[in-house]
């Protein structure tokens, strides 16, 4: 899958990808198989398209693995993802090679510990990893993620650290978890639906959207080059005429 396609070499590329991995569900089910078969095919697509990012010269790439709305999910789906993050996170230290930083945004509160511990240790041994830095949105929600970044001013306020008319749009992102990296230039969305789902909310204000109609464990090099193509063919404008 990786190397077989060159077509959208020249082009003006996004630095930063985000990818809503949408469709195991519907995947699994169109084979009889459990929700949970969906998930697994996902979790080897997602190291798949992660390594394909970085050959093609992507320098930040966000997944959205979880969200904060997913725990309303059964027990047992909840827990086979859980499942995949941990073995994913054992697994990430024989990834040196990789040269991939791995880092997590969203709320790890309410994870198991040694997911938690396993996130850091990622974190800390990917942190001089230089090829492309990889998000993975884990219990992540756009809103409180801003809500989070509104409390943290609130308090610099409160302890007199700045003034009210210091809350600008810089100040307020450097407290997303994202900081300081860039907004995703190009985000996409799989499994048909139109809509972003509370992933990126404040990042994506000037964002690409390209939706695509295949299912996440289908997802392939193909499809990442369309969506390349795609996005070489848009007109930024960031509000200019
Ligand atoms: C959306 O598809 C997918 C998810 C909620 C989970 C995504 C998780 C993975 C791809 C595995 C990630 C693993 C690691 C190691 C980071 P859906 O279940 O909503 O599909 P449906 O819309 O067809 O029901």
């Amino acid at each position: 899958m990786i190397s077989d396609n060159k077509t959208a070499q020249s082009e003006c590329l996004p630095t930063h990808i985000g990818i809503i991995m949408d469709g195991n569900g519907r995947w699994a089910k169109m084979r009889g198989l459990p929700r949970s078969a969906g998930h697994s095919k996902g979790a080897a697509v997602f190291k798949t398209v992660s390594r394909y990012c970085r050959d093609r010269g992507i320098k930040y790439l966000t997944v959205y693995a979880f969200s904060t709305e997913n725990w309303k999910r059964s027990e047992q789906e909840v827990s086979g993802i859980m499942n995949l993050l941990r073995e994913y996170l054992k697994d990430v230290k024989n990834y040196t090679k990789d040269n991939i930083r791995v880092c997590f945004i969203g709320d790890r509160t309410p994870l198991d510990e040694d997911i938690k511990a396993l996130m850091e240790e990622t974190e800390k041994t990917s942190e001089n990893f230089d090829a492309m830095t990889l998000n993975i949105a884990i219990n992540y929600g756009g809103l409180p993620e801003i809500a989070n970044a509104a409390r943290i001013c609130a308090q610099k306020v409160k302890s007199g650290e700045m003034s009210v008319e210091d809350i600008t749009c810089e100040e307020i992102e450097k407290h997303l978890y994202t900081a300081p990296q860039p907004a995703p230039d190009l985000i996409i969305r799989t499994g048909g639906e139109y809509r972003l789902s509370n992933f990126l909310t404040w990042q994506s204000a000037y964002s690409e959207l390209y939706f695509c109609d295949v299912l996440w464990p289908d997802f392939n090099a193909k499809h990442i080059e369309a969506a390349l193509s795609e996005y070489a063919g848009r007109n930024r404008r960031f509000g200019n005429a």
